[in-house]
């Protein structure tokens, strides 16, 4: 049976902004120390203590916006425990992850310089939860205020003159949970009183998010939204794919029973529901949608693997969450129109990582893959597209055969990226390209597939899930058809003469 896609090369619905292709860094695990951080002494070649292969990995995907310091990790962080004499920083428990001892060893400066190092915008998340309004407003006042004043002082006494520019700020994270366990009429409240005092000085222009809900909270979306829209630039929203039955039981990453696939996957789909849900409310308080709606939270998150630190949330990456990215950018793609900025969790070693380390060595997860290869629609204009899908049942589950999305960029180049779902059949897919003008029109593609539902890389075999040129499609006039084989995210790009 085929599938049908018809693309309307000349309907454009929007804009997709980079930043959706954006990334999370927080003080967990390995993600921060060995992840990015490894101290100028260190035999790893290293920029000024941040490793030099992540960087170039990270450069290479376009990494647009990178968020930190946390995560529930922000709402106990206090920033002036992180500037200064590196050995003269105060050392704290992070209680939160792992009891480990947390020596501040990379703080504002530094994070600074891994975004100049990086080329993306920073994204800081302030502390609502156990911080003050004065602490948070003379943070903003260190990294930007250029002129006479304390803060800008004491940042020049630390050996930065200029201020930064900073343009995405977070007043507060999850301040339904590990941010302070408020109730929505409490934090937005609170949030009006923070974000007050996070000033925009000389021509810094701060984007102020207010933390949104986690999941299906639409009730935390709807006060936020009635007692605070005014104030803010955007809000956020939590989720993360569990496969399992409970938090407790979140299944594993690698060696999953095959009816996990499914599932999976249908978690991650669930996502559209919550973007659907979560704009209809945002729209009664801004129909004009200038508020966006930063998903700056999501991914799979499974049981840790055997033998680490259960508060370091390390798991192996497989097509399967490849897939679940995929479509989880697709849906991000087609959103765009509310959908302004979101943040996979997390950037190194931590969750849905786009990169693990051990050591010196350095892996590329298939999730990686997805980003490089999705990077093409950054910026670019969503086109309009129509999919007629088979539906593929296993375990009780029924999801689509394939999830799509398309663009096109200031080139004039079309993108049209491709998941085939199913992790047992070939996906037929024929799409017709419709509005195009041109005579010529040429076709390439590259494929991330595997040859079983666990396929994934390791520090010994780093490249078992990689990218390959895709040519498995025919071009007949207007009509495209390609061959997906099973568990495959593939991106086409057509450009005309
Ligand atoms: O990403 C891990 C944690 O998940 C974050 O710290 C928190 O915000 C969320 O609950």
């Amino acid at each position: 049976m085929t599938n049908r896609i018809t693309v309307n090369t000349d309907r454009v619905k929007g804009t997709i902004n980079r930043n959706i292709y954006g990334h999370f860094s927080e003080h967990l695990g390995r993600c921060i120390y060995e992840g990015l951080w490894v101290g100028e002494d260190s035999p790893i070649p290293n920029t000024n203590g941040i490793r030099n292969d992540v960087v170039a990995a990270l450069k290479k995907m376009k990494i647009p916006v990178l968020r930190w310091p946390g995560g529930c990790f922000a709402d106990e962080y206090h920033w002036k425990d992180g500037i200064g004499p590196r050995e003269l920083r105060k050392r704290m428990i992070n209680t939160h992850w792992g009891g480990v001892v947390e020596n501040n060893h990379f703080g504002t400066h530094e994070f600074m310089m891994l975004c100049e190092l990086l080329e993306c915008e920073p994204y800081i998340n302030g502390n609502v939860g156990s911080g003050t309004v004065q602490e948070m407003s003379e943070w903003v006042e260190y990294m930007t205020f250029e002129g006479v004043s304390p803060m800008a002082e004491l940042r020049e006494a630390n050996g930065r003159t200029e201020p930064w520019k900073v343009k995405y700020f977070g007043v507060g994270n999850e301040n339904w949970g590990c941010g302070g366990n408020m109730r929505p009429e409490y934090y937005a409240d609170l949030y009006r009183q923070f974000q007050t005092y996070v000033r925009n000085y000389g021509d810094n222009r701060i984007h102020k998010i207010a933390c949104g809900p986690n999941g299906d909270d639409y009730h935390w979306m709807e006060t936020l939204m009635k007692q605070a829209h005014r104030f803010m630039d955007s809000t956020t929203l939590h989720y993360y794919t569990i496969t399992g039955d409970s938090w407790q039981e979140k299944g594993a990453a690698t060696g999953f029973p095959e009816e996990q696939w499914s599932r999976t996957l249908k978690q991650a789909l669930y996502m559209e529901e919550l973007l659907v849900k979560h704009s209809a409310i945002m729209d009664q308080y801004d129909p004009e949608k200038r508020i966006g709606l930063l998903v700056d939270e999501w991914g799979t998150w499974y049981d840790v693997e055997p033998g680490t630190n259960p508060g370091f949330l390390y798991q192996q990456n497989t097509i399967r969450d490849a897939l679940a990215a995929a479509i989880t950018l697709n849906l991000f793609n087609q959103h765009c129109d509310r959908v302004q900025m979101a943040n996979l969790a997390q950037l190194v070693n931590v969750l849905q990582a786009v990169i693990l380390t051990e050591g010196e060595k350095m892996l590329l997860t298939p999730t990686y893959h997805v980003f490089d290869m999705y990077k093409v629609h950054q910026d670019a204009q969503l086109l309009d597209i129509h999919l007629t899908s088979q539906v593929v049942k296993n375990d009780k589950q029924a999801i689509p055969q394939i999830s799509s999305s398309a663009s096109k960029d200031d080139e004039g180049r079309i993108h049209i990226s491709l998941c085939n779902l199913d992790h047992q059949s070939n996906a037929a897919v024929e799409i017709e390209l419709r509005g195009l003008v041109e005579d010529k029109v040429k076709v390439v593609g590259t494929i991330l597939s595997a040859d079983k539902v666990d396929g994934h890389n390791t520090f010994e075999h780093p490249d078992q899930v990689a990218p390959a040129a895709f040519t498995a499609f025919t071009l007949e006039g207007r009509i495209l058809r390609v061959d997906l084989v099973p568990m495959s995210v593939t991106v086409l790009e057509l450009t005309t003469e």
